[in-house]
């Protein structure tokens, strides 16, 4: 395993309970299957999935409103015509708290790996200036900011799937800012071309995982940071993004409202379930996780 050298918020004079307080997101009114960049995208038929404007608006507006009824504060960036999925937030930035700026809020670009999304970014590094936050480009691509990088609950580790977006050598740039152990892993399936496809932080000690998305050496790095892996059913996974899933506050499950197996198995565990309809963004392969920057 690549091991970067750690160091905790404890011995950096941080305070140890992060909290998730803002959620950024894009509100869905250019929203459009308009090109191919994942397996998701195209019918059997062989046509592009067609998004229905109206109901991608209610589905959006219902998750917006759960994020704002647990109390979270929304933020928005006003969506751009010429970018269709700008409406997956999670993967334009990295949150981190800034080493080099007195470990403020600061986020580091995305380097998109596609030409067709390359021109997001600057919107959120212009958002992101506007607001005084810091923001840094990596020498280095592609990088798909939190589609591919989840921090740990304490965002002492920062995990990192590379294979389809994300370059493997990434990492060793991407650690120079956050300065963080940073754990590469090997991403080996098509449908679970971002790492918020096959692997969703719960807390401390759990998190939930598509096995067959990783390689075997990946799959034992996990076990060094998680008492607790909830398997996700590979058919649900591919099928309904499972894993794609979002919890906040360490006990509610935000999650594709057609995954009622990995719903039943998140309910054994005690997590409180707060089924969401995604099925209008499936279309494009993404779901809850990556319909909002959390940070
Ligand atoms: N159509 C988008 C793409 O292929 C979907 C992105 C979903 N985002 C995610 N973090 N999984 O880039």
């Amino acid at each position: 395993m690549l091991d970067f050298g750690q160091t905790d918020c404890q011995s950096m004079g941080m305070d140890k309970k992060l909290e998730i307080q803002n959620i950024l997101m894009v509100p869905p009114t250019y929203f459009k299957i308009g090109y191919e960049i994942n397996p998701f995208m195209r019918k059997v038929d062989g046509e592009l999935n067609v998004v229905n404007e109206r109901i991608a608006q209610q589905q959006w507006n219902a998750l917006q409103q759960i994020y704002f009824d647990l109390g979270l504060n929304i933020l928005q960036v006003p969506p751009s015509e010429m970018h269709p999925d700008m409406v997956f937030t999670a993967n334009q930035l990295l949150p981190f708290k800034d080493p080099k700026n007195n470990f403020e809020q600061s986020f580091i670009l995305s380097h998109m790996a596609t030409a067709e999304r390359a021109g997001e970014v600057i919107f959120f590094k212009n958002w992101a200036s506007e607001r005084g936050y810091k923001t840094y480009q990596l020498n280095i691509g592609p990088f798909e900011g939190m589609g591919d990088a989840l921090w740990s609950s304490d965002e002492s580790v920062l995990f990192l799937g590379h294979g389809y977006r994300t370059h493997f050598d990434v990492a060793i740039e991407l650690e120079k800012y956050v300065q963080k152990n940073i754990v590469p892993l090997k991403l080996i399936s098509p449908y679970f071309y971002h790492l918020d496809t096959c692997l969703a932080i719960i807390n401390k000690d759990t998190c939930a995982i598509v096995k067959e998305a990783f390689d075997e050496s990946s799959l034992q790095k996990l076990d060094s940071y998680f008492k607790t892996k909830i398997e996700i059913p590979f058919d649900e996974a591919k099928k309904f993004l499972a894993c794609n899933l979002f919890c906040p506050d360490g006990k509610t499950i935000l999650i594709e409202k057609q995954c009622t197996q990995t719903i039943n198995r998140l309910s054994d565990f005690g997590f409180d379930i707060k089924a969401v309809d995604t099925a209008e963004f499936l279309k494009s392969g993404g779901s809850v996780f990556c319909l909002k920057l959390a940070f």
